[in-house]
């Protein structure tokens, strides 16, 4: 094995979203809500919501295919695709479908559910794969569609989500670039936001009855949640933080999961980020869960904010529950 190439570095990004854009104004039509409530209180102007014969597998695809090119990789150069997700086209799994849609026939392909944290999680994943010299291009991908689990006549939940879809290519490198990170899980917290299993049973014979799968909407009591990553988000960046032996004021880009602006605006506070190096597109997305980082970041990379060597804190929170921090350099 080569010890030289056991770093890893963020070399592309790409992300996608659905057409079809619902405003806050079209929400008023199904709930009792208005423009000035959701932008006051989560910031969130529109979100984009996938149409029939769209899919969560196009969306990731599409966003794989221009983090590739921005890596200038081939799909045949990939050895691993992981696919953060919590709502796949397959309960079974759908990285493997964006892997033959690819044409990434070299690459082994499976699907991580982390919820919101599902991009570091994989992040952080994919570089354990990568630092053991297992494989040396990796394609994350961070997709989801919760507008198909959304109960549309819950105004506390159905302002908030969004769909798409953001990838990164990562790449082995003598220099690591993934500076430090910290997870966490608290399930004993978990039924504070869930999509749970609600499967009725079905008889199959006079003595025997078995479970028809389905499932719940989306259920979040928003206080709470609101109370743990105002809390807990901060905790964790300083912890990778120090694990990634640097300070605050290093920080050139705060990266958090797009929940709600005053989420950002709170840890952002907490950590004594001034404003202007807080990444947010949350007012055009709202919060599109393991997508919403690559999302943000795909946006900020293209635009030229984020620039090669800069230095990003990102974080992710979100139902299990779970959290976590990553420090990198892009580029
Ligand atoms: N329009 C108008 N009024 C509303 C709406 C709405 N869409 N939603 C709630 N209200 C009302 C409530 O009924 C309540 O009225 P009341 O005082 O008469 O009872 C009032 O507004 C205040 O409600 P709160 O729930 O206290 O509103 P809050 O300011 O907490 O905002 C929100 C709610 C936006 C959901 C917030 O709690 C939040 O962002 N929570 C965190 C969500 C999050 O970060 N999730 C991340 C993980 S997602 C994942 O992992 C999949």
């Amino acid at each position: 094995m080569n010890q030289a190439w056991l770093g890893l570095a963020v070399t592309g990004c790409g992300s996608a979203t659905p057409h079809k854009v619902v405003t806050n104004d079209h929400l008023t039509g199904l709930v009792d809500t208005s423009d000035e409530w959701i932008s006051a209180r989560t910031g969130i102007r529109s979100r984009h919501v996938i149409q029939e014969g769209e899919s969560l597998g196009q969306l990731a695809h599409q966003a794989a295919i221009a983090a590739l090119e921005m890596a200038n990789l081939a799909p045949t150069d990939i050895d691993l695709i992981i696919l953060t997700t919590s709502t796949p086209d397959d309960l079974f799994g759908s990285a493997c479908q964006v892997q033959a849609k690819l044409g990434a026939h070299r690459a082994v392909a499976f699907d991580l559910t982390a919820a919101c944290s599902g991009f570091v999680f994989g992040l952080v994943t994919a570089a354990q794969f990568m630092r053991t010299g297992t494989y040396r291009n990796v394609l994350l991908i961070g997709a989801d569609v919760l507008s198909r689990w959304v109960d549309w006549r819950d105004r506390g939940t159905c302002i908030l989500f969004g769909d798409g879809a953001g990838a990164v290519v990562l790449q082995s490198r003598a220099e690591d670039q993934l500076l430090g990170f910290e997870l966490r899980s608290d399930g004993t917290q978990g039924h504070e936001l869930t999509l749970g299993n609600q499967s009725p049973m079905q008889e199959l014979t006079s003595e025997m009855a078995t479970q028809q799968g389905s499932y719940q909407k989306i259920y979040m009591n928003g206080k709470e949640v609101y109370r743990f990553a105002v809390q807990r988000v901060p905790e964790i960046i300083e912890k990778a933080l120090f694990r990634a032996e640097i300070t605050v004021d290093q920080v050139d880009w705060l990266l958090l999961h797009q929940a709600n602006q005053r989420i950002l605006d709170a840890v952002s506070d907490r950590l004594n980020i001034p404003r202007e190096k807080v990444i947010s597109n949350l007012a055009n997305y709202g919060n599109t869960s393991a997508a919403s980082i690559p999302l943000a970041l795909d946006e900020a990379v293209r635009s030229g904010k984020i620039k090669p060597g800069d230095v990003i804190a990102a974080a992710g929170f979100g139902a299990g529950l779970t959290w976590g921090a990553a420090i990198f350099k892009w580029g």
